[in-house]
């Protein structure tokens, strides 16, 4: 399987890019293996005409939203985020009446059509840097309650989460009562957590930060010889692989994300050799979402990649 996948990306010219949740084999097929962010920018840079995308549906999206030159597949079109399925454009719509001053700051984990309506499109690795970055002492924020919340901790401004209760499923299974125990079991381990938990996990944690944040502070901290981990355990894989000398305990067995796991190897065969499932964005609202990740990466003082060529 692994050869006729290799196979038939190099007769397409294909790059396939993977999100770090992914199922190991998948991952190792993978051209690039990253977090949101990373991924976006990978998928603005590739030169290739086709993009196999392996995460859930707001990913390939976004990729389709990014990279509008290139063909974008989904493996399997029912892999889907629950959290980008709890956000409405009627629910920004109704926050922009309530709080007509405040920019609206959407999550990257949504759908193109709420990103549309957004002022800025963030991802979990520059969510604070943002607001922070924004001259609004309030923001619109959504739908994670709790990245809002992350994101209010370390801004000091007003972060209104719409809508009130948006959530990842995966990350609020985290219990504060298991991570006490594994941190007293594992004495000398660092607990590192995504910003998608709750506060009560979150502030357990020495290191919060995107998976690819994570993913860095690990690699370059050579005190950790013991990390607990406070997300997906799909990142386990790259975490290891990366650091053969250090042990990786996860916080909780049951933090899978069903969704990210729906890509197979077979999925992705059957993606390269019939072409499917193509992503399709109308050009009107990926218009809409493009300028609001300009925004986002001008009031970070960047170049948005697609614009660096
Ligand atoms: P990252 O951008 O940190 O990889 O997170 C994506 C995600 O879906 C977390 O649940
Ligand atoms: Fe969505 Fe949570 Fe899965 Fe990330 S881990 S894709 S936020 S359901």
């Amino acid at each position: 399987m692994v050869d006729e996948i290799l196979r038939l990306k190099r007769e397409r010219g294909a790059v396939i890019l993977a999100h770090n949740y992914q199922l190991p084999e998948v991952q190792d097929v993978a051209d690039f293996v990253g977090d949101s962010l990373e991924l976006s920018i990978k998928a603005a840079e590739v030169g290739a005409k086709l993009i196999v995308f392996c995460g859930v549906d707001f990913m390939a999206e976004q990729a389709a939203v990014i990279n509008d030159s290139a063909t974008v597949l989904h493996p399997d079109p029912d892999a889907r985020c629950p959290m980008a399925a709890m956000i409405s454009v009627d629910d920004i719509r109704r926050a922009r009446k309530l709080f007509p001053r405040a920019p609206v700051v959407i999550y990257v984990n949504s759908p193109a059509v709420v990103k549309a309506e957004a002022d800025y499109v963030v991802t979990s690795a520059n969510a604070v840097d943002v607001v922070k970055a924004l001259e609004s002492d309030v923001v619109i924020f959504g739908p994670d309650r709790h990245l809002a919340e992350y994101v209010a901790e370390k801004t000091g401004k007003i972060v209104v989460p719409v809508p009130p209760n948006g959530h990842c499923p995966v990350h609020i299974r985290f219990r504060a009562d298991e991570v006490r125990i594994l941190k007293s079991l594992y004495r000398d381990a660092v607990f590192i957590a995504h910003p998608e938990c709750p506060a009560e996990i979150r502030s357990l944690a020495g290191f919060v930060g995107s998976t690819s944040q994570m993913i860095r502070f690990v690699k370059g901290c050579d005190s950790c010889r013991q990390v607990i981990v406070g997300t997906e355990i799909g990142i386990i894989h790259r975490l290891a692989k990366e650091n053969p000398d250090k042990v990786f305990i996860p916080a909780s067995t049951s933090a899978i994300c069903t969704d990210m796991k729906r890509i197979t190897l077979e999925k992705v065969y059957r993606s390269l050799r019939d072409g499917v499932y193509r992503v399709e964005v109308p050009r009107e609202i990926a218009e809409r979402v493009k300028r609001a990740i300009e925004n986002t990466f001008r009031v970070l003082g960047r170049e948005p990649p697609w614009l660096r060529r």
